[in-house]
């Protein structure tokens, strides 16, 4: 069973409720359609049911098995609204406010997934990122312990021996612009415990930089070398090591000229990125020129799951964000 298939089954056991506030959505109608008769989770299609019945039977899809809720004729309305103005009173949020916000239907949708009316919320078919993940980070905050949500990619290179037989967690491609060196060690340990629960890998992580042990002197590679320090001091046994350049990580030949004494050169399967540009730039450049399979992003770090599409992202994406977010609910 590769990656995919195994989310997939893990999904189906798991049982869990998504809400998609795409409603209406082609891509997304489409993905409900495998969705539910794989099994895969019960969807809520958030939006005008006229319109997103409409808008399937024009696709020739059946969404049939979905919930449709429309969020002002929701039954859960006014209790939602009561508690968004109570979450965000502080933040200038009045009842007149929290009742256009809440009428929106991602802020919707995320409060369905904080008041426990959904597991889990997948969008951004439509919406960017910013626009997918402010309200989870507004509503549904971070994990107790944790400071900054971050977000990691599993990478599906064909044809590749590097890494665990060419899969890869990718840190961090979606969320912080730029990271301190706190954040970046932070999204070094949440995307090594993904790793593990997630994808049954055992992390070797890098973190990656233009520099390997000093080869190079500036203040981006002190970032880098900091995040190093305190990944060690907050999780002694795990296998870290940087400053290191992308190819000594990698390629077992160049960590030994590079870095010889190094715990994880030539081996690493968790790259850590040092700043967004980086990230964003370095997942879809292996997506495209090395037709590697880009699966996530997966929000790190956040007391429930809600997960981010790519606007370019097809229908088999979305079912398999889905499937992961399920999977995320019930770990
Ligand atoms: N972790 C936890 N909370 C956070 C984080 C974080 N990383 N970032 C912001 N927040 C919280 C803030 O504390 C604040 O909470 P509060 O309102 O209760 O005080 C709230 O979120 C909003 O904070 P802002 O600073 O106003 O948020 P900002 O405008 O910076 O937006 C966002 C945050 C959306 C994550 C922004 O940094 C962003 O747009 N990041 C880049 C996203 C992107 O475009 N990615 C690339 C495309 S993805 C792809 O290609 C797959």
């Amino acid at each position: 069973m590769n990656f995919i298939e195994s989310l997939r089954a893990k999904a189906v056991k798991a049982q869990k409720t998504i809400i998609l506030p795409e409603g209406c959505e082609p891509r997304t109608l489409k993905a409900t359609e495998i969705i539910v008769k794989e099994n895969i989770a019960k969807v809520i299609l958030v939006g005008n049911e006229e319109k997103i019945k409409a808008a399937a039977k024009e696709l020739g899809v059946c969404v049939c098995g979905a919930q449709i809720v429309d969020p002002v004729k929701s039954e859960h309305f006014e209790e939602l609204v009561n508690a968004f103005y109570e979450l965000r009173k502080a933040k200038g949020v009045d009842m007149e406010k929290a009742r256009a916000m809440v009428s929106d239907e991602v802020y919707f949708a995320t409060m369905m997934v904080k008041m426990g009316y959904a597991d889990g919320l997948v969008s951004g078919a439509i919406h960017t990122t910013g626009d997918t993940i402010k309200p989870a980070l507004q509503i549904i905050k971070t994990k107790p312990g944790i400071k900054s949500v971050s977000s990691t990619f599993v990478m599906i290179v064909p044809n590749c021996d590097m890494g665990s037989n060419g899969m890869f967690l990718f840190g961090d491609c979606a969320v912080n612009p730029n990271p301190t060196s706190e954040e970046l060690a932070e999204n070094a340990i949440l995307t090594a415990q993904t790793a593990k629960s997630f994808c049954d890998m055992d992390p070797k992580v890098a973190m990656l930089s233009f520099s390997t042990y000093g080869s190079a002197k500036h203040e981006f590679v002190d970032k880098v070398a900091n995040a190093v320090k305190i990944v060690r001091e907050t999780a002694p046994d795990l296998a870290v090591d940087g400053e290191i350049q992308a190819d000594a990580a990698m390629v077992a030949s160049v960590g030994k000229t590079k870095c010889p004494t190094s715990p994880i050169a030539g081996q690493a399967n968790v790259l850590i990125f040092p700043d967004l540009q980086s990230g964003n730039i370095g997942y879809k450049l292996v997506q495209r020129l090395a037709k590697a399979e880009a699966v996530g992003p997966f929000l790190q770090g956040i007391a429930k799951p809600v997960n981010d599409l790519s606007r370019g992202c097809s229908v088999d994406d979305i079912v398999n964000v889905v499937a992961a977010t399920a999977v995320q609910a019930a770990n």
